[in-house]
């Protein structure tokens, strides 16, 4: 057995990383005069779309609205279905109620944590008109598959790109070329963050007008600007739209963290190569898998427990590793357990077995980029002697 010592201090689970250029692009932007939706918001989107090689980009105030309107814009409605994985964040989800539809759930595929093309398949009625595929952890879907389906059943791709900023398909950025959109988030956690924030990406003309009137209150186009010289106070509303735009002050953190966006991945994909290399040395530790058509972005490190191999299971796994000082997370409870589904819809345990196997062994680990060598190291460590404590 390898010698253990617990470190006093506690790794937690997250820590976004903000140095003095965003501290500085921020005070700047307060010292500009103008703090809502303006100038700064607008290059953001154009250093996003041009990052990505993407015709638009529509900055909003989370990857939640930006779903809501990626399904507006498609004209999605009532009666409609929406067929999504379990294995994501609610808001996957309610995004597709709030626009009147019915989500319909197709199982993950058990080897990535992504949904499924060939339940996908067995998913479509006449009534599905989209498919909102996520790509989990920032591990990628299989989209060949995925858009063959939907191009032979006519539906709209809206991909939940919330962890996938800097993941790849065959080569490509995800939200590079895109026949559908893409949402990402800009939460604390994410791989970029501007505290709070969004951004929907499209290359179609068509979805960036329409998302631009629902995302800003339903206004008639550049109502934003409408305070500047030149702006003039007439205005129409053309839609019951929503406020969710981003504004100047988050743009000002996004538009830094965009510049050094190469710097901060390369960071998570050498302590992410370090866990890999590490846990295929431990046998109660199922790495994540990533497929030859993907390049992870890392925004989460998902390990599976083997309880076959143990005495505890996940939940105690995750205590002993609290009671060691690390933080972790889980991503995700399926959206199927939630009380608001299971009430509506009647979902159990069982419906979706890759979802229930995938659910009960799964940690997020941390990772991030001002994670130290040596707090990658001692959770390794820490991993390793749980596992030699409690191995069957
Ligand atoms: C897969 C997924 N989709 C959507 C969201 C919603 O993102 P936001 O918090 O920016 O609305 C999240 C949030 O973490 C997520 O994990």
């Amino acid at each position: 057995m390898s010698e253990f010592k617990k470190r006093d201090e506690f790794i937690p689970y997250n820590k976004p990383d903000i140095t003095d250029a965003e501290i500085g692009e921020v005070v700047k932007t307060l010292e500009s005069g103008w703090v809502a939706k303006g100038p700064r918001t607008v290059e953001f989107e154009k250093e996003f779309a041009s990052h990505l090689g993407a015709k638009h980009a529509v900055a909003m105030n989370s990857c939640t609205a930006a779903l809501h309107v990626s399904l507006l814009a498609a004209g999605i409605s009532k009666g409609d279905e929406v067929i999504t994985s379990p294995m994501t964040f609610a808001s996957t989800a309610n995004t597709i109620i709030h626009v009147g539809a019915t989500p319909v759930f197709a199982d993950i595929d058990y080897k990535t944590g992504c949904i499924d093309p060939t339940e996908i398949e067995k998913k479509i009625t006449p009534k599905t008109k989209a498919v909102v595929p996520i790509h989990y952890s920032g591990e990628v879907c299989d989209l060949d598959r995925i858009y063959e389906t939907a191009d032979r059943h006519g539906l709209f791709v809206s991909e939940d790109a919330a962890h996938a900023l800097e993941s790849r398909y065959k080569g490509r950025l995800i939200g590079n070329r895109l026949k559908g959109t893409a949402s990402y988030s800009f939460y604390a956690t994410k791989n970029l963050t501007t505290g709070e924030g969004g951004m929907l990406v499209t290359d179609d003309d068509g979805i960036d007008a329409k998302a631009r009137i629902w995302a800003g209150q339903g206004m008639s186009k550049n109502a934003w600007n409408r305070y500047a010289k030149g702006g003039t106070w007439r205005y129409d509303i053309c839609e019951p739209g929503f406020k969710y735009n981003m504004f100047d002050i988050q743009a000002a953190i996004g538009l830094k963290q965009l510049a050094r966006i190469g710097s901060m991945q390369e960071r998570r994909a050498r302590i992410a190569a370090k866990y890999q290399r590490e846990f295929a040395k431990i046998d109660a530790v199922e790495q994540p898998f990533v497929p030859d058509y993907a390049k992870h972005s890392w925004h989460l490190y998902v390990i599976r427990i083997v309880p076959e191999l143990l005495t505890i299971n996940r939940d105690t796994f995750i205590e002993e590793l609290n009671a060691r000082n690390i933080g972790t997370s889980v991503h995700f409870i399926p959206v199927t357990y939630m009380s608001a589904y299971t009430k509506r819809y009647g979902f159990k345990k069982g419906d979706f077995p890759n979802t229930d196997k995938h659910f009960e062994r799964i940690i997020s680990l941390p990772l991030y980029p001002t994670l130290t060598e040596e707090e990658s190291d001692y959770i390794v460590a820490a991993v390793r002697d749980i596992v030699e404590k409690f191995h069957k």
